[in-house]
């Protein structure tokens, strides 16, 4: 097995994910903004910490001038912070649009020749999520980004097909992390948001790791450009939800 470079896996899904690949054989690089999780991520999957802010084109080149190999690159990094669009800065939409679209294509095009020499075939995975699909009310500039993550999946994935190097995308719906603690606190809200999964509850971090371990693993190297929902069902739940409504549950 060849190396795997996880972004923002210091925590959260992140760090799932690099457990995971671990697991699979991969040698694992943690590329984080936080020097404290991403040392302790590195200790826990015998992998290597590098302190990146994957905004950064600088930062960007000196981590893929100390890579010797790579196989799977995982745009894991992203934020999402709270706001209407009425109120909510130009700088912070610009932001959140340059660590979750800008970040991903910057990594991935300079990985790219890396990728491509990897001898059972390069991956690339974007974690994306359901707000792609759900524009998102009270999340700024999130669904947007998510929507245009998407769309660069697809078009990475042919523009780059003769590199052989694969992308696709994975979407969670809500999952338990560091970053929707604050989500999850209130348990008679998080009880009502169970009831509306049509798979009776939230994600946790391994249930997106075990999707992303596929997509890097060759038993997917006939697929590209696609993305997967994990989202327990509430991506189709259109239907139950407006019957729930009616019903007055
Ligand atoms: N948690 C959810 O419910 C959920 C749902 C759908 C999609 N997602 C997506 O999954 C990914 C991970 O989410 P999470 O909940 O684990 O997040 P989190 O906030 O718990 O962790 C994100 C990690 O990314 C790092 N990071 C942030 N900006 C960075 C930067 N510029 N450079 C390098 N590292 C940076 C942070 O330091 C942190 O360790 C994100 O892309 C998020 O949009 C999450």
């Amino acid at each position: 097995m060849g190396t795997a470079l996880v972004t923002g896996a210091g925590r959260g899904i992140g760090r799932a994910i690099a457990r995971r690949l671990a697991a699979d054989g991969f040698s694992v690089v943690i590329a984080e903004l936080d020097p404290d999780t991403a040392r302790d991520a590195a200790k826990e999957v015998g992998g290597r910490a590098v302190r990146c802010d994957v905004t950064d084109e600088a930062a960007i080149d000196a981590m893929a001038g100390s890579l010797d190999d790579l196989q799977v690159l995982v745009n894991n990094a992203g934020i999402y912070p709270f706001g209407k669009l009425a109120d909510i800065s130009t700088d912070e939409f610009r932001r959140v649009l340059e660590v979750n679209v800008v970040a991903p294509l910057l990594l991935s095009r300079r990985l790219l020749p890396l990728l491509a020499a990897s001898p059972s075939g390069g991956a690339v995975v974007n974690i994306a999520s359901l707000a792609a699909k759900a524009a998102t009310p009270g999340t700024g500039a999130y669904s947007p980004s998510k929507a245009a993550l998407v769309s660069l999946t697809k078009l990475c994935a042919l523009e780059f097909a003769d590199s052989g190097v694969r992308f696709n995308a994975v979407a969670p719906g809500g999952v338990r992390t560091e970053g929707t603690a604050g989500v999850s606190a209130d348990a008679e809200r998080e009880a009502r948001f169970n009831a509306l999964v049509p798979l009776g509850r939230r994600a946790l971090p391994d249930d997106i790791a075990d999707v992303v371990s596929f997509f890097a693993s060759p038993d997917s190297r006939y697929i590209t450009g696609q993305v997967l929902y994990v989202d327990g069902g509430l991506s189709e739940a259109t239907i139950p939800f407006l019957q729930a409504a009616q019903r007055g549950a």
